[in-house]
C-alpha cells in the first residue's frame, strides 16, 4: 500500500550527445515502465524533443547553457569542462523550481546524472536529494578512467607517447595495452586527465548505474564495486530492456528497402557513430577495398564527418563510381533496425559502447576501427576477450580492407566469431529477462530508492 501510494519522479540529466542521450532516454523508459515519472533536464545544445515516444516525459531546459557554436569553438573536451563550470547555478534554479511545484503525489525520488554532467551533484546535495551517477560507457572504460585519474600525470604523459610501450599491457589493466587506453582525439591529454579526475569523483553520489551486464564485464564490475564504495548496478544493455527512439539526426529509412533485396548475412554495415571523423584518402581506400571484396555494403556517412566537407562533395568522382555498384550510402540510419535486419552480416564500427552493445545484441560480428576514447577499450575487448571481432589497425589500404571483409564474411574464423556473437546475444537477452542479472540489478536499484524514501 505504502509503496504504490506515491508516484515518484526521477530527474535525468543527460550529456547533450547522441551516444549519451540514447541510453539515458532508454533508462528513463525502463524506469517509467515500473511506475516512475520522468523529468529530463537538458542543455540548450542537442535537445531531445518531446515526441509521441516521450509524451509522458517532462522536458526542461537549463537556461544560459552552452550552444552549438560553443562546441565548434571549444572542441568536445573543453566544451564538457566549460559546461560543468557554467551549468551549476541554473541547474540549481531548475531543480528548485521543480521542488516548489512538487506535491506529495509527485516528489523527487532521485536525480540521475550522466557522469560527465557532474555539476548536477552540488545542487542535488544542497536540496538533500539522492544523487545517482549513470555511466553510459563500458564498466572497463570506467575502470580505466579511475586508474588514469590517479596516475602520475608527468610520467604518464611521456609513457603514453613512447612507441616502445604501445603494445605493452598497462599495469593493472590486462588485456589493455598502452595504445588501447581511452585517450582523446578531441583535446590535450592534460585536459582529459582533469576531466577524468572530476568524472570519477563520485562525491556524495549514493550509487552508480552502468549500462553494462555482468556476463560481459564481470571482473571490471567487481573492481568498480570494490573501489567506488557505493552500490554499482549493471542494468544493461538498456536498448534490449527498453525502446526509446531518440535520434538527434533524421534517420534515412530508405536503406531498409535496399536491405530487403539482399541475401541473408551478406551486407557489411559501416557506421562510425555520432562523433568520429574520417579523411578523404581513407574513404577512398575503403571504397576500393569494399568494392573489391564483392560484398554489398551499407555505409553511413554523417554530414560533417569528413573534415572541411559538408557531406561527400569533397570526395572524388572515383568514390561515387566505386560505391554505386554494391553500396548504398545514407547520412544517418535507423541503426538498431539495420542491425536486426537479416541481410546484415557484419558491422564495420568505431566501437562506441552503444554500437558495441547493439551489435552484440543482434549477434553481429565486427570489424573494429576505433577512433578515440573508450572506443579503443571496447575494440580490444571485442577482439581479445569476447572474440567476436578484430581490429583493423594502422593505415587504411584497399588490400587490407578487402582482406578484412573476407576474413569476416568468407573465412572460417569469421564464422566462428559469428557463432560466439550469437552465443553472447542469447546471454544478453537472458540478462534483461525476469530473473536475469540486469533485471535483478534494476530491481535492487528501485528497492534501494524505496528504502531510502521510507527512511527519510
Ligand atoms: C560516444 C562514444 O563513442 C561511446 O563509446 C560513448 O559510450 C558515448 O559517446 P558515439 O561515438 O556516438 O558515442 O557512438 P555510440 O556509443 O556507438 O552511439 C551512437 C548511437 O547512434 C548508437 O545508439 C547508434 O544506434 C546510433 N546511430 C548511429 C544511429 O541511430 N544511426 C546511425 O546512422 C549511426
Amino acid at each position: 500500500m505504502e509503496e504504490t501510494r506515491v508516484k515518484r519522479r526521477i530527474v535525468l540529466v543527460p550529456v547533450p550527445a547522441q551516444g549519451h542521450v540514447t541510453p539515458m532516454m532508454q533508462l528513463g523508459k525502463a524506469l517509467q515502465s515500473i511506475g516512475f515519472s520522468i523529468t529530463v533536464v537538458q542543455t540548450q545544445y542537442n535537445r531531445v524533443t518531446s515526441s509521441k515516444d516521450f509524451s509522458d516525459f517532462r522536458f526542461l531546459t537549463i537556461p544560459g547553457s552552452l550552444t552549438d557554436s560553443d562546441l565548434k569553438n571549444l572542441g568536445a573536451l573543453q566544451f564538457l569542462l566549460k559546461l560543468n563550470q557554467t551549468c551549476g547555478e541554473s541547474f540549481k534554479h531548475c531543480l528548485g523550481q521543480l521542488l516548489k511545484e512538487q506535491d506529495n503525489n509527485d516528489d523527487i525520488a532521485c536525480v540521475i546524472y550522466d557522469e560527465y554532467m557532474y555539476f548536477s551533484q552540488a545542487a542535488t546535495k544542497e536540496f538533500q536529494l539522492s544523487s545517482i551517477v549513470f555511466s553510459t560507457t563500458s564498466a572497463t572504460a570506467f575502470v580505466c578512467r579511475s586508474v588514469l585519474a590517479k596516475v602520475n600525470a608527468e610520467v604518464f604523459l611521456i609513457d603514453i607517447k613512447d612507441p616502445e610501450l604501445q603494445d605493452k599491457v598497462f599495469p593493472g589493466l590486462h588485456p589493455l595495452r598502452y595504445k588501447d587506453l581511452p585517450t582523446s582525439a578531441f583535446g590535450p591529454l592534460e585536459s582529459l586527465l582533469k576531466l577524468y579526475s572530476e568524472v570519477v569523483n563520485t562525491r556524495t553520489a549514493s550509487a552508480v548505474i552502468v549500462n553494462s551486464v555482468s556476463c560481459l564485464e564481470s571482473s571490471s564490475l567487481t573492481w568498480l564495486q570494490r573501489e567506488l564504495q557505493v552500490p554499482v548496478y549493471p542494468i544493461g544493455p538498456l536498448h534490449i530492456a527498453a525502446s526509446a527512439p531518440s535520434s538527434l539526426l533524421e534517420e534515412d529509412r530508405s536503406c531498409i528497402e535496399w536491405l530487403n533485396k539482399l541475401k541473408p548475412s551478406s551486407v557489411v554495415y559501416i557506421s562510425l557513430g555520432s562523433l568520429a571523423l574520417m579523411e578523404t584518402k581513407d574513404m577512398l581506400e575503403m571504397a576500393w577495398g569494399l568494392s573489391n571484396s564483392n560484398q554489398p555494403f551499407l555505409w553511413v556517412i554523417r554530414p560533417g564527418s569528413i573534415p572541411a566537407s559538408e557531406w561527400t562533395e569533397s570526395l572524388p568522382e572515383e568514390f561515387t563510381k566505386l560505391v554505386s555498384e554494391k553500396g548504398y550510402i545514407v547520412k544517418w540510419a535507423p541503426q538498431m533496425e539495420v542491425l536486426k535486419h537479416p541481410a546484415v552480416g557484419g558491422f564495420w564500427s568505431h566501437c562506441g559502447w552503444n554500437s558495441t552493445l547493439e551489435s552484440i545484441g543482434e549477434g553481429i560480428p565486427m570489424i573494429c576501427r576505433p577512433f578515440t576514447g573508450d572506443q579503443k577499450v571496447n575494440a580490444r575487448y571485442l577482439e581479445s576477450v569476447w572474440r567476436i571481432g578484430f581490429q583493423l589497425e594502422g593505415e587504411l589500404e584497399k588490400g587490407t580492407v578487402e582482406r578484412a571483409v573476407k576474413r569476416l564474411f568468407v573465412d572460417e574464423e569469421g564464422a566462428e566469431m559469428r557463432k560466439r556473437a550469437i552465443g553472447l546475444k542469447e546471454k544478453l537477452e537472458a540478462s534483461v529477462r525476469s530473473g536475469g542479472s540486469s533485471f535483478r540489478s534494476l530491481d535492487d536499484f528501485v528497492n534501494s530508492l524505496k528504502m531510502k524514501n521510507e527512511g527519510s
